[in-house]
């Protein structure tokens, strides 16, 4: 057994999953982490919208959600890392307890609620980096605040802070936590909001890849919808997928009554065929990033 199987994780278990979140960024942050000394064997580099990936691993959205910690964890090995999801606005989220963990099922469901510090904050950690001279890929996950009542002017208002920075941009309307988002995906919202970021985007001096983050929860012509949206778009990627508001059969721990997104291993299998489904209803022409008990 190594030293995280043996002691680390049997430590942090005795705090609460937001609890060992939070700890973990902190650690980030203050540099007790083990740097990645050998560089990635260059058979797993390759390029995709003018981007040199290091490695096709990445951070996926909802740990680095105020940007705070991304260089430590391309220092950690990560090929890229999607910061976010950010709002407008700083919101605090959910009520606690809002993330479980299920250790049979080796899983987590989390009702977060897109907390985080905001736009301001966020872009400005991107400045910063960009000051010092940062170099790697670092995305920018937008989402929207809970009060507000526009489908779009929060996208909008996200692509313009942080078009000039970012390495490549995410709308996340697969989020369960935060009410109607998830309603964005259909066809003609869809179509509209995409559309709007696409203006936005074409009015920044810099124009980073844009993509989608869909839900795993979406019946086929949804989805067969989606890809059409983004073929026809012309969007760069789409990213699949976000959590799960199902809750498979084989689910053991008490916690799977929990109100939220269900992430980890009870996923993969449903992510995974999702993407072979995206992969065909897109013909191969859209980059596709996987997410779900990676
Ligand atoms: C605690 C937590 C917070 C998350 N927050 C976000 C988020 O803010 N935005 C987002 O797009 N996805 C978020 N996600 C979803 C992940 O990015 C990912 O799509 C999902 O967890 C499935 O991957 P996994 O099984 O490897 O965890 C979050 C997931 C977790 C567990």
């Amino acid at each position: 057994m190594n030293f995280y199987a043996s002691v680390l994780r049997p430590l942090l278990f005795l705090l609460d999953a937001e609890s060992a979140h939070h700890l973990a960024i902190q650690a980030l942050k203050w540099g007790v982490y083990p740097r990645s000394v050998n560089p990635p064997d260059p058979v797993l580099k390759f390029d995709l919208w003018d981007l040199e990936f290091p490695t096709p691993i990445g951070m996926a959205a909802g740990f680095d959600k105020n940007a705070e910690v991304f260089e430590a964890l391309l220092n950690l090995g990560f090929g890229f890392v999607e910061t976010g999801s950010v709002t407008p606005l700083a919101q605090s989220g959910n009520d606690k307890p809002r993330m479980f963990r299920l250790p049979e099922d080796h899983g987590v469901i989390n009702r977060l609620g897109f907390n985080n510090n905001g736009l301001v904050s966020y872009t400005q950690k991107f400045k910063n980096w960009n000051n010092r001279g940062g170099s790697g890929i670092v995305g920018a996950n937008l989402g929207k605040n809970k009060t507000s009542n526009d489908k779009i002017t929060d996208f909008v208002t996200g692509v313009y802070a942080v078009a000039e920075y970012a390495s490549y941009l995410v709308v996340n309307v697969s989020s369960p936590n935060t009410p109607g988002l998830r309603d964005l995906q259909a066809r003609e919202d869809l179509l509209e909001l995409i559309g709007a970021v696409i203006r936005a985007r074409s009015e920044c001096e810099k124009k980073p890849p844009l993509l989608v983050k869909m839900a795993p929860d979406l019946s086929d012509e949804d989805m067969s919808d989606l890809a059409e949206v983004a073929l026809a778009t012309k969007i760069d990627g789409i990213i699949v997928t976000n959590t799960t508001i199902n809750r498979p059969a084989s689910l053991l721990s008490k916690n799977k009554v929990e109100t939220g997104g269900l992430s980890g291993e009870p996923l993969l299998e449903m992510s995974t065929q999702i993407l072979r489904d995206m992969y065909q209803k897109t013909n191969g022409d859209i980059p596709l990033i996987g997410v779900g008990g990676v």
